[in-house]
């Protein structure tokens, strides 16, 4: 068996002892990031019946559940992630890198030209550890959704993305304030606070 490092033995801990990590295995949701999302719609409102949407590094599946679910029937979720993702009711899914031309293009298809009210985007990369490169990866899939975005919403419609605080962040949120009317901070209860994630939300798409 292999021998924990002391940081993964914590991680496991914390992990294990997480209120958030305990109510997601009650209430069926496939991880503890669906209450990020839940807390934050609870205050702005994105998504209700009717909202037409695309999750953007869906899987394992939270958000796409409470997306699908408070978007209804009438609604629709269109999700992505490089990982094989279980089905999810009412949400339709394809695997692939955002990063490649090819991959986007089949997404586009999938959305057979819907005009999107809201795109999430919960995406990160695999982190190497090295802090430079990890930022500057994460950036540049912020990068792509905000282009996915700005191409796919609707006018009016709403963005919002995970981004880590550090490099790139003042850029970055200088670039989504080009093609929103206001874009706002939200760090959810459910996000660690020793994480550097934090949620932007570009609201009003102009
Ligand atoms: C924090 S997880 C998302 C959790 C999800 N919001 C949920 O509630 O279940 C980040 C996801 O981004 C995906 N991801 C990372 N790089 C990607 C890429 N280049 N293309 C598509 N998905 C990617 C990962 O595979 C991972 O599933």
């Amino acid at each position: 068996m292999a021998v924990r490092s002391k940081s993964s033995k914590a991680w496991l801990n914390e992990h294990v002892n997480d209120h958030y990590v305990h109510k997601a295995q009650k209430d069926g949701y496939r991880a503890r990031a669906a209450y990020k999302l839940l807390e934050i719609n609870e205050k702005d409102k994105l998504i209700k019946q009717g909202t037409v949407l695309a999750d953007l590094g869906s899987a394992p599946g939270s958000w796409s559940q409470v997306a699908a679910k408070l978007a209804g029937s009438d609604g629709a979720v269109f999700a992505l992630d490089i990982l094989p993702m279980e089905p999810v009711e009412g949400v339709s899914f394809i695997q692939g890198d955002f990063r490649e031309e090819g991959v986007l293009q089949e997404f586009e298809s999938l959305l057979g030209g819907r005009p999107l009210d809201l795109v999430i985007c919960d995406m990160a990369p695999n982190m190497s550890g090295n802090s430079v490169t990890d930022q500057a990866r994460s950036y540049y899939l912020c990068e792509l959704a905000l282009d996915f975005a700005r191409n796919h919403l609707k006018t009016g419609g709403c963005f919002l993305v995970k981004v880590f605080q550090g490099a790139g962040y003042q850029e970055f949120t200088a670039q989504m304030r080009e093609v929103f009317q206001s874009v706002q901070v939200r760090k959810p209860d459910a996000s660690r606070n020793r994480s550097s994630e934090i949620y932007l939300l570009g609201k009003n798409k102009r």
